[in-house]
Protein backbone atom coordinates (compact mmCIF):
# COMPACT_ATOMS: atom_id res chain seq x y z
CA UNK A 1 0.00 0.00 0.00
CA UNK A 2 1.19 3.55 -0.68
CA UNK A 3 0.26 6.74 0.35
CA UNK A 4 -0.45 8.96 -2.30
CA UNK A 5 -0.54 13.16 -2.25
CA UNK A 6 -3.98 14.17 -5.05
CA UNK A 7 -3.57 17.76 -5.32
CA UNK A 8 -6.50 19.39 -7.56
CA UNK A 9 -6.35 23.21 -9.15
CA UNK A 10 -9.73 23.32 -9.66
CA UNK A 11 -11.93 26.76 -10.22
CA UNK A 12 -15.59 25.69 -11.00
CA UNK A 13 -15.12 21.57 -9.16
CA UNK A 14 -14.70 19.48 -12.70
CA UNK A 15 -11.18 18.66 -12.10
CA UNK A 16 -12.13 17.76 -8.12
CA UNK A 17 -14.59 15.53 -9.39
CA UNK A 18 -11.69 13.90 -11.18
CA UNK A 19 -9.36 13.95 -8.90
CA UNK A 20 -12.30 12.22 -6.76
CA UNK A 21 -12.25 9.49 -9.31
CA UNK A 22 -8.50 9.01 -9.63
CA UNK A 23 -8.66 8.49 -5.66
CA UNK A 24 -11.38 5.75 -5.76
CA UNK A 25 -9.44 3.97 -8.42
CA UNK A 26 -6.26 3.88 -6.20
CA UNK A 27 -8.47 3.37 -2.71
CA UNK A 28 -10.02 0.13 -4.01
CA UNK A 29 -6.72 -0.89 -4.48
CA UNK A 30 -5.79 -0.61 -1.10
CA UNK A 31 -3.45 2.36 -1.76
CA UNK A 32 -3.94 5.47 0.95
CA UNK A 33 -4.76 9.02 -0.98
CA UNK A 34 -4.84 12.22 0.49
CA UNK A 35 -7.14 14.87 -1.40
CA UNK A 36 -6.21 18.83 -1.07
CA UNK A 37 -6.42 21.79 -2.90
CA UNK A 38 -3.08 23.02 -4.42
CA UNK A 39 -3.89 26.19 -2.98
CA UNK A 40 -4.35 24.93 0.53
CA UNK A 41 -1.64 25.03 3.60
CA UNK A 42 1.72 24.70 2.27
CA UNK A 43 3.31 22.45 4.96
CA UNK A 44 0.75 20.11 3.91
CA UNK A 45 1.64 19.90 0.32
CA UNK A 46 5.31 19.17 0.46
CA UNK A 47 6.20 15.95 -1.94
CA UNK A 48 8.69 14.70 -0.08
CA UNK A 49 6.23 13.35 3.12
CA UNK A 50 4.57 11.09 0.90
CA UNK A 51 5.09 7.80 -1.25
CA UNK A 52 3.79 9.26 -4.78
CA UNK A 53 2.41 12.52 -6.48
CA UNK A 54 -0.69 13.48 -8.44
CA UNK A 55 -1.19 16.71 -9.33
CA UNK A 56 -4.45 17.88 -11.46
CA UNK A 57 -5.15 21.29 -12.70
CA UNK A 58 -8.41 23.23 -15.17
CA UNK A 59 -7.09 25.59 -17.69
CA UNK A 60 -9.00 29.41 -17.50
CA UNK A 61 -8.01 31.97 -20.07
CA UNK A 62 -4.84 29.53 -21.24
CA UNK A 63 -3.27 29.08 -18.23
CA UNK A 64 -2.83 26.86 -15.35
CA UNK A 65 -3.21 28.71 -12.02
CA UNK A 66 -0.73 31.27 -11.06
CA UNK A 67 -0.64 29.43 -7.62
CA UNK A 68 0.15 26.14 -9.12
CA UNK A 69 3.53 27.40 -11.03
CA UNK A 70 4.80 28.66 -7.59
CA UNK A 71 4.29 25.31 -6.05
CA UNK A 72 5.52 22.80 -8.59
CA UNK A 73 8.61 25.01 -9.18
CA UNK A 74 9.19 25.17 -5.34
CA UNK A 75 8.92 21.07 -4.70
CA UNK A 76 9.80 20.08 -7.92
CA UNK A 77 13.34 18.27 -7.04
CA UNK A 78 10.73 16.24 -4.24
CA UNK A 79 8.21 15.46 -7.19
CA UNK A 80 10.91 14.47 -9.55
CA UNK A 81 12.29 11.73 -6.97
CA UNK A 82 8.95 10.13 -6.29
CA UNK A 83 5.95 8.53 -8.87
CA UNK A 84 4.86 11.55 -10.50
CA UNK A 85 1.59 12.36 -12.51
CA UNK A 86 0.14 15.49 -14.29
CA UNK A 87 -3.38 16.08 -15.47
CA UNK A 88 -5.01 18.65 -17.42
CA UNK A 89 -8.11 19.79 -17.93
CA UNK A 90 -10.10 22.23 -20.57
CA UNK A 91 -12.52 22.50 -23.25
CA UNK A 92 -9.88 21.93 -25.80
CA UNK A 93 -9.48 18.66 -24.87
CA UNK A 94 -12.91 17.22 -25.73
CA UNK A 95 -16.18 18.41 -25.89
CA UNK A 96 -18.30 19.27 -29.37
CA UNK A 97 -15.04 20.54 -31.23
CA UNK A 98 -11.91 19.28 -29.50
CA UNK A 99 -8.64 21.40 -30.04
CA UNK A 100 -5.91 19.15 -29.04
CA UNK A 101 -3.15 20.67 -29.97
CA UNK A 102 -4.57 23.73 -27.66
CA UNK A 103 -5.04 21.38 -24.93
CA UNK A 104 -1.01 20.23 -25.22
CA UNK A 105 0.47 23.29 -25.92
CA UNK A 106 -1.45 24.49 -22.50
CA UNK A 107 0.38 21.43 -21.09
CA UNK A 108 3.19 22.39 -22.75
CA UNK A 109 3.51 25.87 -21.26
CA UNK A 110 2.78 24.95 -17.96
CA UNK A 111 5.79 21.73 -17.86
CA UNK A 112 7.96 24.31 -19.72
CA UNK A 113 7.47 27.06 -17.27
CA UNK A 114 7.81 24.95 -14.02
CA UNK A 115 10.59 22.70 -15.15
CA UNK A 116 8.92 19.72 -14.34
CA UNK A 117 9.02 16.39 -16.52
CA UNK A 118 5.95 13.98 -15.15
CA UNK A 119 6.18 10.60 -15.38
CA UNK A 120 2.48 10.73 -16.70
CA UNK A 121 0.76 13.26 -18.46
CA UNK A 122 -2.85 13.34 -19.40
CA UNK A 123 -5.41 15.74 -21.05
CA UNK A 124 -9.06 15.66 -19.90
CA UNK A 125 -12.09 16.90 -21.48
CA UNK A 126 -13.43 19.27 -18.39
CA UNK A 127 -17.19 20.57 -18.26
CA UNK A 128 -19.78 23.83 -18.90
CA UNK A 129 -21.21 24.52 -15.51
CA UNK A 130 -23.53 27.74 -16.53
CA UNK A 131 -25.39 26.52 -13.33
CA UNK A 132 -22.07 27.96 -11.25
CA UNK A 133 -21.06 30.59 -12.97
CA UNK A 134 -21.91 34.30 -11.91
CA UNK A 135 -23.40 36.95 -14.76
CA UNK A 136 -20.33 38.06 -15.98
CA UNK A 137 -18.51 34.38 -16.43
CA UNK A 138 -21.54 33.17 -17.67
CA UNK A 139 -21.61 35.85 -20.48
CA UNK A 140 -17.70 35.20 -21.25
CA UNK A 141 -18.34 31.74 -21.75
CA UNK A 142 -21.82 31.61 -23.89
CA UNK A 143 -19.22 33.72 -26.37
CA UNK A 144 -16.17 31.38 -26.16
CA UNK A 145 -18.22 28.15 -26.01
CA UNK A 146 -20.33 29.30 -29.03
CA UNK A 147 -17.29 30.28 -31.01
CA UNK A 148 -16.43 26.75 -30.49
CA UNK A 149 -19.62 25.06 -31.87
CA UNK A 150 -20.50 24.22 -28.16
CA UNK A 151 -23.53 24.34 -26.16
CA UNK A 152 -25.05 27.99 -25.09
CA UNK A 153 -28.04 26.70 -24.06
CA UNK A 154 -27.59 28.05 -20.43
CA UNK A 155 -30.74 26.37 -18.72
CA UNK A 156 -28.30 22.96 -18.43
CA UNK A 157 -25.02 22.07 -17.43
CA UNK A 158 -22.47 19.70 -20.34
CA UNK A 159 -20.10 17.47 -19.02
CA UNK A 160 -17.29 16.07 -21.46
CA UNK A 161 -15.16 14.21 -19.54
CA UNK A 162 -14.22 10.60 -20.80
CA UNK A 163 -14.68 8.61 -17.10
CA UNK A 164 -12.94 5.26 -18.45
CA UNK A 165 -9.84 7.42 -19.87
CA UNK A 166 -9.57 9.36 -16.01
CA UNK A 167 -9.69 5.30 -14.75
CA UNK A 168 -7.30 4.13 -17.26
CA UNK A 169 -4.91 7.05 -16.08
CA UNK A 170 -5.71 5.67 -12.16
CA UNK A 171 -4.73 2.44 -13.28
CA UNK A 172 -1.20 3.82 -15.46
CA UNK A 173 -0.24 5.45 -12.16
CA UNK A 174 -0.45 2.64 -10.61
CA UNK A 175 1.71 0.67 -12.55
CA UNK A 176 4.20 3.46 -12.32
CA UNK A 177 3.81 2.75 -8.40
CA UNK A 178 4.49 -0.95 -8.47
CA UNK A 179 7.86 0.04 -10.77
CA UNK A 180 8.48 1.76 -7.72
C1 LIG B 1 -13.81 31.72 -17.42
C2 LIG B 1 -13.35 30.45 -18.09
C3 LIG B 1 -12.28 30.46 -18.97
C4 LIG B 1 -11.88 29.28 -19.61
N1 LIG B 1 -10.82 29.33 -20.47
C5 LIG B 1 -10.49 28.20 -21.14
C6 LIG B 1 -9.43 28.24 -22.11
O1 LIG B 1 -8.77 29.25 -22.32
N2 LIG B 1 -9.17 27.09 -22.80
C7 LIG B 1 -9.88 25.92 -22.58
O2 LIG B 1 -9.59 24.93 -23.25
N3 LIG B 1 -10.84 25.85 -21.64
C8 LIG B 1 -11.16 26.96 -20.94
N4 LIG B 1 -12.16 26.92 -20.00
C9 LIG B 1 -12.86 25.65 -19.75
C10 LIG B 1 -12.42 25.00 -18.43
O3 LIG B 1 -11.10 24.52 -18.52
C11 LIG B 1 -13.41 23.88 -18.11
O4 LIG B 1 -14.67 24.46 -17.85
C12 LIG B 1 -12.98 23.01 -16.95
O5 LIG B 1 -13.93 21.98 -16.80
C13 LIG B 1 -12.85 23.80 -15.65
O6 LIG B 1 -12.39 22.93 -14.65
P1 LIG B 1 -12.65 23.22 -13.09
O7 LIG B 1 -14.16 23.10 -12.92
O8 LIG B 1 -11.94 22.17 -12.37
O9 LIG B 1 -12.14 24.59 -12.81
C14 LIG B 1 -12.56 28.07 -19.35
C15 LIG B 1 -13.63 28.06 -18.43
C16 LIG B 1 -14.02 29.23 -17.81
C17 LIG B 1 -15.18 29.18 -16.86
Amino acid sequence: MSRILLLHASVEGQTLLIAERIAKVLREKAHSVELLPADGDPSRLDPAAWDGVIIGASIHYGHHPAYLHKLVKRHRAALAAKPNAFFSVSLSAGGPRPKLAAAQRYIDKFLRKTGWTPQLIASFAGAVKYSVYGPIKRRVMIVFVGLGGGETDTSRDYEYTDWGAVERFAHDYMQRLAQG
